[in-house]
């Protein structure tokens, strides 16, 4: 508490809780992307953020990323039963960063269950349709995500998701030429909140969260600060948990 009034971060909270529209913004102090002590001081803050808001019997979505991954090794153990859940499936990822590995080990930390989707990448929505009319555990597992009580997700670059997520070059400039400055659960956003790209999946929809109860992004590092104010700028979000780095970053542009 006493760093944070020293650096004058509990100010900041509120500058940027008000001007971006958010019930609370949590500042961590320094940069996450280049300090390790940082990085893991950001997810014990998204845990922290997590526990106070768990009820018995909640549904909590998770999204994949490196973010992620280190907020799920922070959290603790629950006395509530609770159930962890991919918030998105089949985004095109490496295993590590998948939001079923999330959910796993979220699951794991918390003494809690958790529901996967195996969904291919790259389906059509016909496609999609076809197997959630025909998957009866994928169209459970699907109406569990809409109901989530909590969704808690990372916040990415959109070159960087795009190319992390290996479309082709051309398929990259076509959605950074539309605007494209910050990614979440699939879904590219231009710096004022529009979305303009969205990857076909199932599960929630960045512009359809009204429904869940509280929406945490999790994202640090200064190059991430066009990012989080186009995915805060979409809507939907309740609490955003940052650093220091990207938190003064944000300010300058909002
Ligand atoms: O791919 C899942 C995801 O949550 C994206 O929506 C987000 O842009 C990204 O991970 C963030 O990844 P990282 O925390 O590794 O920067």
């Amino acid at each position: 508490e006493y760093i944070r009034l020293m650096h004058g971060l509990t100010d900041l909270e509120e500058e940027l809780a008000s001007k971006l529209k958010l019930k609370r913004v949590v500042i961590i102090p320094g940069d996450s992307e280049e300090d390790q002590a940082a990085r893991r001081e950001l997810g014990r803050a998204a845990a922290g953020v997590l526990s106070q808001y768990l009820g018995n019997n909640s549904t909590i979505a998770v999204s994949g990323g490196s973010t992620m991954a280190v907020v799920a090794e922070a959290v603790q153990a629950s006395a509530a039963a609770v159930t962890v859940v991919p918030a998105r499936g089949g985004l095109g990822e490496e295993v590590e960063f998948q939001a079923n590995t999330v959910a796993s080990v979220m699951a794991a930390k918390l003494g809690g269950r958790y529901r996967m989707l195996h969904i291919p990448d790259g389906l059509s929505e016909k496609s999609l349709e076809i197997i959630l009319e025909n998957d009866s555990n994928m169209r459970m597992v699907a109406d569990m995500i809409r109901h989530a009580d909590i969704l808690i997700h990372g916040i990415g670059q959109a070159r960087e998701m795009a190319v992390r997520r290996n479309m082709s070059e051309a398929a990259v400039a076509e959605i950074l030429a539309t605007g494209a400055v910050g990614e979440a659960l699939g879904h590219y956003c231009s710096l004022q909140g529009e979305i303009v790209y969205v990857t076909n999946s199932v599960g929630l929809r960045l512009d359809e969260l009204e429904s869940i109860g509280l929406v945490v992004a999790v994202a640090g590092g200064s190059d991430k600060a066009q990012a989080i104010v186009a995915v805060t700028s979409a809507g939907g979000q309740s609490v955003l948990v940052t650093d220091e780095a990207a938190a003064r970053r944000v300010r300058t542009i909002i």
